[in-house]
């Protein structure tokens, strides 16, 4: 039916879509992403922007956002969609919602039920159908990246109640940082498939949590893939034509390392249990404006940026001796970036002394392809770097 209704419509498409998948923690003065979600919702002085806001929590970052748009970015204007159940089937308030040329959802916490008030058990509601059609009239879209995909949703836990307890559908408790990894399996909001999709990402340590939620989700009917990406806080992934070809560029704060993680576990086989081991899940991360292909993979590296092998910069990698710390930031994304850009290893090991068994982490870069430079007309010379097939491994010590 939607498939049908793509293909009439096509033809008269010359018009640009946009979907922006944030990362968490977005800064009002972060002036690429501000800027691009203006922009692509029909630029200043013409954008009107419908901030959704569906549970008590996220009102006064509502209100915060929409005050961004208006006065600090030049929206035309914003307003605040405040939704209830009773709301979401309105027509009246689906003929609204359709009306802006752009919407963000304010939602920022794990507590949020933006996605059982506008699509319960994996259905759209009249709103959720108008906001898409938003998007299929040549609109804009933002929201935290966790909840935007098709596929499964992670809703609680991290990387080490992943790696020891393996995940669950089912709710999470709210507040408890040691309940297992649950997710839903009805699929977040549905406006990219294709993907699991997770934020606040290097910051939280969360790659263990999406690698193995993607592992253990991959085979579900419909809503299954063997892809995962991850945006880091205060981050975007804009995406354009997200329904047909999606290709996404990564927006950062002006001097920022940090960027978008992708995971492709086809090639890994599946282990579940506490015991698990994981056998070279290739990983790729990208910085800001690198340009991602998500269909195919293929990636166009910023102008600026100049293949990494031949010109490494450390001696040695460092490894982490916390490497999916909830604690202490971005230790896989640090760990992963000095050992692109280092001359004398390819392999690097840390054990997870916390974990029982022990595990052993390996980062192997020999088949990866690393992309940096410094940031051009930074003054204290920030060095970002990209990289595609590096491959992590997570192997038990026997004993
Ligand atoms: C990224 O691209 C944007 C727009 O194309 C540009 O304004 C910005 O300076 C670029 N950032 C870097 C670090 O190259
Ligand atoms: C790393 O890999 C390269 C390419 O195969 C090889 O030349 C080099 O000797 C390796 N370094 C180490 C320390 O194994």
């Amino acid at each position: 039916m939607n498939f049908i209704a793509f293909l009439l419509v096509l033809p008269a498409v010359a018009i640009a879509q946009h979907l922006v998948l944030i990362g968490g923690n977005l800064k009002d003065d972060n002036v690429g992403i501000w800027t691009a979600m203006v922009e692509k919702a029909g630029g200043p002085g013409v954008a009107d922007i419908g901030v959704i806001v569906a549970s008590s929590t996220a009102n006064a970052e509502g209100i915060k956002a929409a005050d961004n748009f208006v006065q600090k970015y030049g929206a035309k204007s914003a307003s605040i969609i405040s939704l209830t159940t009773a709301d979401v089937s309105s027509q009246e308030v689906a003929n609204r919602v359709q009306s802006f040329t752009g919407i963000f959802f304010a939602d920022d916490s794990m507590e949020s039920n933006t996605i059982d008030i506008l699509r319960p058990s994996g259905v759209d509601t009249l709103v959720l159908q108008a906001i898409k059609n938003v998007v299929t009239n040549g609109g804009m879209v933002a929201g935290n990246s966790a909840i935007m995909g098709d596929s499964v949703a992670i809703l609680g836990g991290d990387s080490m109640n992943a790696l020891v307890l393996g995940t669950k559908f089912e709710k999470a408790f709210p507040g408890n940082p040691s309940s297992p990894l649950v997710y839903s399996k009805t699929g977040g909001l549905g406006f990219l498939k294709h993907y699991v999709l997770d934020s606040h990402f290097s910051e939280r340590g969360r790659e263990m949590r999406l690698i193995r939620t993607t592992l253990d989700s991959k085979d579900l009917p419909d809503i299954g893939t063997s892809k995962g990406l991850g945006v880091d806080e205060n981050t975007a992934l804009l995406i354009s034509n997200p329904l047909s070809k999606p290709i996404g560029k990564v927006i950062t704060d002006a001097v920022s390392v940090s960027g978008v993680f992708i995971v492709d576990v086809s090639t890994v086989p599946v282990e579940s249990g506490p015991k698990a081991t994981y056998d070279q899940i290739p990983f790729s991360f990208f910085t800001v404006n690198d340009t991602i292909d998500l269909t195919t993979g293929e990636v166009i590296y910023a102008s600026w940026k100049i293949p990494i092998a031949g010109e490494e910069w450390f001696e040695n990698a460092i490894p982490s001796a916390d490497i999916f710390s909830s604690e202490q930031p971005s230790q896989w994304r640090q760990t992963n970036r000095r050992l692109i850009d280092c001359k004398e290893v390819n392999v690097t090991c840390t054990s997870i002394a916390s974990a029982f068994p022990v595990v052993q982490v390996f980062f192997d870069r020999l088949q990866a392809v690393g992309f940096g430079a410094d940031i051009p007309n930074d003054p204290a010379k920030t060095y970002v770097a990209s990289f595609r097939n590096m491959l992590a491994s997570i192997k038990p010590i026997e004993s």
